[in-house]
């Protein structure tokens, strides 16, 4: 059993990473202005992209963004000890994956562990990897949402933290569902940060239980 966040300082010091338009980073960075979360700091956004918008609208908001080229690297574990790096140099104690799209590897992993959340648009374990809405049309279900994890090892594998679900429309496109849904990821995703931070999840195998 474990819990969750039980350094004693003030701000937690988030690192975001991202692959694009960056609308999840947004939300975070809104319910952090408006003290929806409180005591934590987005210190740096860093991109494996270069002209992902989720970096223009870091400098917006005078946060530091990077972008960190994967092509730079001899291999994944050349471009990780690099994030890790740059993860030091800003104190990062939790990283949150807003829309990046890569698979966070061993390196990181082992050195954040139960402290990298990620998100993703289908209630999981269902539809995991790339194209979700377009796999979820395909499949037909009725239902679909969001779901906030702990990043573990495998794609999108890690212990549930929240889920919100959203009806799939006779006629939804991928844009409609995806749009729709991302009202939900707007929601969630701030509030399991919020959760993290004020230190009430809790992790025992694979279930994350939220402390009252
Ligand atoms: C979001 O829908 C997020 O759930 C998804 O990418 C989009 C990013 O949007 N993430 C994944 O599919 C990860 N497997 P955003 O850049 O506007 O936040």
């Amino acid at each position: 059993m474990s819990n969750i966040n039980t350094n004693n300082k003030t701000k937690t010091n988030i690192a975001v990473l991202v692959s694009g338009r960056g609308s999840n980073l947004q939300a975070i960075i809104d319910n952090i202005g408006n003290k929806n979360i409180e005591n934590a700091t987005i210190k740096v956004v860093i991109s494996d992209v270069a002209d992902a918008y989720a970096l223009e609208r870091a400098k917006k908001h005078g946060i530091d963004a990077i972008f960190i080229d994967p092509a730079g690297f001899e291999d994944v574990s050349g471009y990780e000890q690099e994030l890790l790096k740059v993860l030091a140099n800003y104190d990062t104690e939790l990283i949150v994956l807003a829309g990046y799209m890569r698979i966070v590897g061993k390196v990181v992993i082992s050195a954040y562990k139960n402290c990298i959340l990620n998100i993703h648009p289908t209630l999981l374990p269902s539809f995991k990897g790339l194209h979700s809405h377009k796999q979820t049309l395909n499949y037909g279900v009725k239902v679909s949402g969001c779901t906030v994890h702990f990043v573990d090892e495998g794609m999108d594998t890690g212990p549930i933290i929240l889920q919100s679900c959203v009806p799939v429309l006779e006629n939804d496109t991928e844009d409609s569902l995806s749009e729709r849904i991302l009202e939900q990821e707007h929601k969630i995703y701030p509030l399991s940060i919020k959760l993290f931070i004020e230190g009430k999840l809790k992790v025992e195998g694979r279930i994350v239980s939220v402390l009252k």
